[in-house]
């Protein structure tokens, strides 16, 4: 088989570079060797670290998609465009794609199956979500004959990097995001990992697979890790939790809702055992049961290890005929917001350590019906407390920590409490409100 490569960077590099190393074994599971013919990169005249031939990188595309030879495209070339246009154009004309791709198969993935229909060919996208995780053929045949009821994973490596990093270090998150970029996992711009996009994009991909239906990333809430402060780390793990960013969808009477948020997690959960820039997806079927998949969700070989899967899937289908499962979103959904969900929530209040306080505060929480689980309080100025140091508030009173945790309660009306909470003179600032974990996950 044929290949037009589009894109010779990590995951592209990672790719030439395991269809070398086990050409031999890979031939012979599928009954045809694979060959890298045509690459795509913007700079061919770059200096490049693999064994491929020179003359086959082009910085054209009609070089790399108009050469007949090419029996399959791989596209791991990143972005919406050009990377979709060219996607669109290889399956109208009948080639398999394996693409890495998670934005264009979260934000467009309609025109990519409506492209694949037209040339009577599939598109294989494994490495979209969770990097070396065999998440997407899992959860589209292992786990078809399943009703999936939710899917709750740790989709981002970054961010559980640098949450791993506070919990096991005691380290802030500017600490743990230097780290993190020292080590390669953090792009320049962490924007997408840091503020829930990346994952919202897998999760969005997950959710379309499991339940059968289009969702779309705009369909996600998203709360990033920003707002996670050593202190709530430290926080957490007095109440038995430790704190994850978790992708969590749900099949519900209304539809699918979606949310991505820094999540109290209890610790005995086998999410909360997922350190570093590992990921790991765990499903809720009415036949399986739960099933966890776990791995490494990034890096040129892990990544290349779910597109060279791939790139032999569509082998064997060129070689034998038939093809893959093809697009199977034939329900429409609606999508659930945020608001019609109940959570429970942790919040952590700086407040004026004074007589009375904590019966305002919790007659703000009475009148917005929000029911209060649990109440902590640390005076801050005797230092008692290891998540942070002692200081003085504004007005050089005393003040104390307040962590509160509340029984399940719908968006609205914790939103309605934590507006009352801003306008009482004795809390003096709002530190973090994040939620906890589904009772039943
Ligand atoms: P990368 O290192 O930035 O490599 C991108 C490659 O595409 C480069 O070779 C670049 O050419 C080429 N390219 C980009 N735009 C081009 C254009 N307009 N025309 C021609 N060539 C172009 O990206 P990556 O990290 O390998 O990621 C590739 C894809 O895999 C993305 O969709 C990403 O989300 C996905 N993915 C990555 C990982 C990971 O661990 N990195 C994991 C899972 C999924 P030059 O070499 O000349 O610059
Ligand atoms: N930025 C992503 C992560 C890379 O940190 O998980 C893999 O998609």
């Amino acid at each position: 088989m044929r290949v037009s490569l589009l894109g010779l960077g990590t995951v592209g590099a990672g790719v030439a570079q395991l269809l070398a190393a086990n050409r031999a074994d890979i031939a012979r599971k599928v009954g045809c060797g694979i060959e890298v013919v045509r690459v795509l990169v913007r700079d061919p005249g770059r200096a490049r670290a693999t064994t491929l031939p020179p003359g086959v990188l082009t910085a054209d595309p009609e070089v790399a998609l108009g050469d007949p030879a090419v029996d399959a495209v791989v596209e791991v070339m990143g972005g919406i465009q050009p990377a979709l246009a060219l996607i669109v154009r290889a399956l109208r004309a009948g080639r398999p794609v394996v693409t890495a791709n998670k934005d264009v198969m979260s934000e467009h993935g309609r025109a990519v199956w409506q492209a694949a229909a037209e040339g009577g060919t599939d598109v294989f996208f494994e490495a979209s979500v969770g990097g070396g995780i065999p998440i997407v053929r899992a959860l589209k045949e292992s786990l078809a004959a399943n009703r999936v009821r939710r899917v709750a994973g740790i989709l981002n490596g970054t961010t559980n990097f640098i949450l791993t990093r506070m919990t096991q270090q005691g380290l802030s998150q500017q600490q743990a995001l230097a780290d993190a970029r020292a080590l390669g996992y953090a792009e320049a711009d962490p924007s997408a990992d840091l503020d829930g996009l990346d994952a919202a994009r897998k999760l969005a991909i997950l959710s379309s697979i499991a339940y059968n239906a289009r969702c779309l990333p705009r369909e996600v809430f998203r709360q990033g890790i920003r707002e996670v402060a050593a202190a709530d780390i430290a926080y957490a793990a007095r109440l038995g939790a430790v704190i994850k960013l978790l992708a969590i969808s749900e099949l519900r009477p209304g539809g699918v809702s979606m949310r991505v948020h820094p999540t109290l997690l209890p610790r005995a959960h086998p999410l909360a055992a997922v350190h570093d820039a590992f990921n790991a997806i765990y499903v809720q079927g009415d036949a399986v049961g739960e099933a966890m998949f776990y791995g490494r969700g990034a890096g040129a070989l892990p990544t290349a290890s779910a597109v060279v899967g791939d790139l032999m899937q569509a082998a064997r289908f060129l070689d034998r005929g038939g093809a893959g499962t093809g697009c199977t979103c034939f329900h429409e959904r609606a999508f659930v917001p945020l608001d019609a969900l109940v959570s429970r929530f942790y919040v952590r209040l700086r407040v004026m350590d004074r007589v009375g306080v904590l019966a305002q505060i919790a007659g703000v929480f009475g009148r917005s019906g929000v029911s209060i689980l649990s109440v902590q309080q640390t005076p801050v100025f005797e230092g008692a407390t290891a998540a942070r140091a002692p200081e003085a508030d504004p007005h050089g009173e005393e003040c104390a920590e307040l962590i509160l945790t509340t029984h399940e309660v719908g968006e609205d009306r914790m939103a309605e409490a934590m507006e009352g909470l801003g306008r009482l003179a004795v809390v003096s600032g709002v530190g973090a409100v994040l939620r906890l974990a589904p009772e039943d996950l």
